[in-house]
């Protein structure tokens, strides 16, 4: 059997982790700013979070929904308090997609509405309703095309006033990235956040926080919505939850009352995935790594502006898009294989730092050095 050929890959393969380094099989060294896609929020294989799973899975590694798991609930009780939500519910899934699918899903058993609000430039993921709510024609297969999804223009407060006025009482969800990451670092304005906040409010639809990328302290704040002061009905993570760990989950506002059945999965909150989940938010709080991403990602921000080859700078916290022209194409991959640094990328040209929430001014200091020498020549 071969492999189903659908991720176009660097020809690196990765074999040893540490912190914000990686090592490939011929003992190259990289620095980590991509976090293998946003993932790794406490750096790779964190001396807290590798005694944890195996302490965990020396005891018990895994068993279902239909018994007590006492880390559900010691994991809730703290995401509720670091997160500042501890009236909220915690449901536990596996991926930010179907964190993404069950938001949707419950919004919609709630008011028992079919319509949702996205947004031009979104990613929610690649199920069928988080597929059906992305922006992207090409991976929407035609079984997802429920016709139920209406794009608008992202912060565009009057376009989403006109669909609420015109169809208002059949939005169930406006689904919403507080920065867009696969979009191309893009952030929602303040007053836009504020806007979907009250026009769900007047019309009992539901607010989502697609908190997937940019949740989970990436910006300083444990949710990219945060910063305009409101709060969502429902918050979807994944990604930095587990450091690699797949977990992914739904903070749910008091006002949903769940019912047996309503929503299950099989894997969701298992005992390892828990162990992960606490082992992230303990070293956040011990470390108070929210405060670092806040402080090294400013420090970026402020040094790329000195950067005049740079088209754009985009994000806030330790979720920054660079934004260059069509010259710079090259950039990307000159950083991974002549400076050894993984970044992410959006289309067309846009360079994405995802890093751990702990990195330092030093691997901070040594990826602007390499952006300099391959832009100013
Ligand atoms: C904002 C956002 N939502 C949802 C997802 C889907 O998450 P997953 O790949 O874990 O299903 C992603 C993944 O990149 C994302 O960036």
């Amino acid at each position: 059997m071969k492999l189903f050929n659908v991720y176009p890959l660097n020809n690196i393969e990765i074999v040893k982790a540490q912190d914000s380094t990686v090592w490939d099989a011929d003992g190259n060294k990289y620095l980590d700013l991509y976090g293998g896609h946003a993932v790794i929020s406490i750096g790779h294989t964190h001396p807290h979070y590798v005694r944890r799973l195996t302490e965990q899975l020396n005891k018990v590694g895994f068993y279902s929904n239909s018994v007590i798991i006492s880390q559900q609930i010691e994991l809730a009780e703290k995401l509720g308090n670091l997160s500042n939500k501890p009236d909220y519910q915690l449901f536990l899934c596996n991926s930010g997609a179907e964190a993404n699918e069950n938001a949707l899903k419950l919004a919609s058993f709630y008011n028992k509405r079919k319509k949702i609000i996205a947004f031009k430039g979104a990613f929610h993921g690649r199920t069928s309703l988080a597929v059906s709510a992305t922006d992207n024609p090409k991976i929407i297969a035609p079984v997802n095309e429920t016709g139920n999804v209406t794009f608008l223009p992202f912060n565009d407060e009057q376009a989403l006033e006109e669909a609420f006025k015109s169809f208002g009482n059949e939005i169930s969800s406006v689904i919403i990235e507080g920065i867009q990451g696969v979009g191309g670092i893009w952030e929602a304005s303040k007053s836009f956040l504020q806007k979907i906040r009250s026009l769900c409010d007047q019309y009992d639809a539901v607010y989502i926080a697609d908190s997937v990328q940019c949740g989970y302290g990436r910006t300083g704040q444990f949710y990219a919505h945060d910063y305009a002061g409101v709060e969502a009905d429902i918050y979807s993570m994944a990604k930095g939850m587990g450091n690699g760990f797949p977990v992914g989950g739904i903070s749910i506002s008091p006002k949903f009352k769940p019912w047996y059945g309503e929503l299950g999965t099989t894997f969701g909150g298992n005992h390892l995935a828990c162990a992960a989940a606490l082992a992230v938010l303990e070293v956040m709080q011990q470390d108070d790594l929210m405060k670092n991403a806040e402080e090294i990602g400013n420090y970026l921000i402020k040094e790329l502006n000195q950067i005049p080859q740079i088209t754009e700078i985009r994000g806030r916290g330790l979720m920054i898009g660079i934004e260059l022209s069509e010259e710079y194409a090259n950039v990307k991959k000159d950083l991974l294989f002549k400076h050894r640094i993984f970044t992410g990328e959006a289309k067309p040209n846009v360079i994405r730092l995802l890093p751990a929430l702990n990195i330092t001014k030093v691997h901070a200091d040594q990826f602007l050095t390499a952006l300099k020498a391959e832009l100013i020549k």
